[in-house]
């Protein structure tokens, strides 16, 4: 098996390597390199995380594995072509990837483990990001993109600053915050809470600014408040992540909302300000009865206490009243 693992991360190197030249140099990637200029980037960017292009005529691709001597096996054990049909080797490969601006995943020591390649014309039949599969390479549970360039500055700093999405931490990285790393979505697990306790004792959240950043932002709080890491959370505009914000308004202005992030908690009670009519008692009761959810979460129990008394301080609840929430919560 280690065998395999080390040709499969030789398969994606060189395949990492052939796709880059393509986005740099290719005739027919034109719109590609016009795409990343769109953006607001170019060369200098693609080489650093080592951007490239998948043509969308997937013969190329197959080709090019052929000559570099990889198997059809090889190829569908990265997930990068499977078999079209399981049943009948000689149907052919079907690849995953077609014409898409191609972000490498790396693992915190910095081996390809696979890729999400975005649509770079807009197509309502197949996603706007397509990733690798789960492969024996591949877990996207525990995958932080970037960390293997945020290691280093997030121990600097003390804390991580958590994006959804690639994008978000290039651009963050560009911004010189290069503590920052994306989840790659909104499905964040104990997996990834327990390889951020490797790093830090401490997380920032800035999420996109929808209702699945919110939910999101819920689920990252309570798999690290099971291991003890402090949560804070970054608010943004409505309808924007960090990318659109630092290109529509700058990395000062992007800067001012870190340094404004708020304990998860007031994050919470801000966002139930906002949300709801806290006059009404039902609606107060709710919120109190949502803290209690998250507060069964934190682990450490002083923190827990001091955070409880936060919480009813700004509830303007008693503090027996709120124990009793507590107390009642599962
Ligand atoms: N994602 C995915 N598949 C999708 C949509 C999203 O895997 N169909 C993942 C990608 O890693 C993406 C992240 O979720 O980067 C956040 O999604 P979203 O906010 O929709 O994308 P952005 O990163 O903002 O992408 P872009 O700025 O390129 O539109
Ligand atoms: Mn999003
Ligand atoms: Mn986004
Ligand atoms: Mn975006
Ligand atoms: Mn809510």
């Amino acid at each position: 098996a280690r065998q395999i693992r080390s040709r499969l991360l030789e398969l994606q190197n060189k395949a990492t390597r052939y796709m880059h030249e393509l986005l740099l140099s290719h005739p027919d990637a034109e719109h590609a390199r016009a795409y990343l200029k769109g953006r607001g980037y170019g060369k200098e960017m693609a080489e650093k995380w080592e951007v490239g292009w998948m043509p969308g005529n997937p013969r190329m691709f197959l080709n090019w594995a052929k000559d570099a001597g990889f198997s059809g096996r090889e190829l569908c054990g990265t997930g990068m072509a499977s078999q079209k049909d399981e049943g009948n080797p000689r149907a052919g490969l079907y690849v995953r990837f077609r014409d898409r601006l191609m972000f490498p995943i790396k693992n915190d020591y910095g081996d390809i483990i696979g890729f999400s390649g975005r649509q770079l014309v807009e197509d309502k039949k197949s996603g706007k990001y397509v990733n690798s599969p789960e492969t024996a390479l591949f877990k996207k549970s525990r995958v932080f993109f970037g960390l293997d360039k945020a290691r280093r500055a997030i121990g600097r700093e003390k804390f991580a600053l958590i994006t959804e999405g690639q994008i978000d931490v290039i651009a963050c990285h560009e911004a010189g915050l290069e503590n920052t790393i994306g989840t790659m979505g909104t499905a964040t697990t104990p997996d990834h809470a327990r390889m951020l306790k490797r790093y830090t004792e401490s997380v920032v959240a800035c999420f996109d600014s929808d209702s699945a950043g919110h939910k999101a932002i819920a689920k990252i709080f309570s798999e690290c408040a099971a291991l003890g890491l402090e949560v804070r959370v970054a608010t943004l505009p409505e309808g924007q992540d960090p990318d659109s914000l630092i290109k529509s308004q700058g990395v000062e202005a992007f800067r001012a909302l870190l340094d404004k992030a708020s304990g998860f908690f007031d994050y919470q009670i801000d966002h139930a300000i906002l949300t709801s009519d806290l006059s009404q008692p039902v609606k107060k009761a709710n919120l109190a009865r949502d803290l209690a959810v998250y507060l069964k979460k934190v682990a450490e129990p002083v923190t827990r206490d001091s955070l409880m008394a936060h919480c009813a301080t700004r509830l303007g609840l008693g503090l027996p009243e709120f124990r009793e929430t507590l107390n009642r919560t599962k």
